[in-house]
């Protein structure tokens, strides 16, 4: 039986689709997940995979809201979840379900540019170099253990769209590549070290 993997997102939902058009793909993707009717469902709908929006508006507070997500994707029982460009903090008793089974992708070189606006900073700041990075998801805001990263230059005249869709070409490559491997072989962690 292929491994299942639940996907998170949020907005357009272009890394969702590099993980629906991997020609490598070792596992099913079972359920995208939204906390918003986001545009990139209907890349899911367009794949024949099922969708579910859990709106942080439809519950008293975020533990709720975190508590109703998990149950909504357990109900899919995946293997892994992949949070691809989904923009929002799950609480712990969420990790707890799903422990060591929860990965992002984020938009820059961890622990630098942390948070929601990780492209915006990095100009910002003006590093020369930024780039993305997968990493396993724990109760802190992108703090979780690094399983791998790709650079990005940043040219002269980039401004934050310019950046940011080259930074999401890496993404495309990089999050395939990190998920069937995790996929085929687990994991381990020690301390903050990840090998796969
Ligand atoms: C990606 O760059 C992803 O790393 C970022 O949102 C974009 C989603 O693009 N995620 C975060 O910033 C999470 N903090 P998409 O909607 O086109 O897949």
């Amino acid at each position: 039986m292929p491994a299942r993997v639940a996907v998170m997102i949020s907005g357009t939902g272009t890394l969702l689709q590099s993980l629906i058009d991997d020609p490598g793909r070792v596992y099913d993707i079972v359920v995208v997940a939204a906390d918003r009717p986001a545009a990139g469902l209907q890349r899911a709908v367009a794949a024949g995979i099922p969708t579910t929006v859990v709106a942080p508006a439809d519950h008293p507070d975020r533990p709720a809201w975190s508590a109703a997500l998990a149950h909504a994707i357990q109900t899919y029982t995946p293997d892994w979840i992949v949070s691809a460009g989904f923009m929002r903090i799950v609480d712990s008793a969420f990790l707890d379900r799903f422990p060591q089974r929860v990965v992002n992708s984020h938009p820059a070189l961890l622990p630098a540019f942390p948070g929601a606006h990780a492209v915006a900073d990095a100009l910002a700041y003006g590093v020369r170099v930024t780039g993305c990075t997968v990493h396993l998801v724990d109760a802190g805001v992108d703090t979780g253990p690094i399983i791998a990263q790709r650079a990005v230059v940043v040219e002269p005249d980039d401004d934050q769209e310019s950046l940011h869709e080259r930074i999401k070409a890496a993404e495309w490559e990089l999050l395939p590549q990190v998920i069937n491997r995790l996929v085929a072989h687990g994991l381990t962690v020690e301390g903050r070290k990840v090998r796969i």
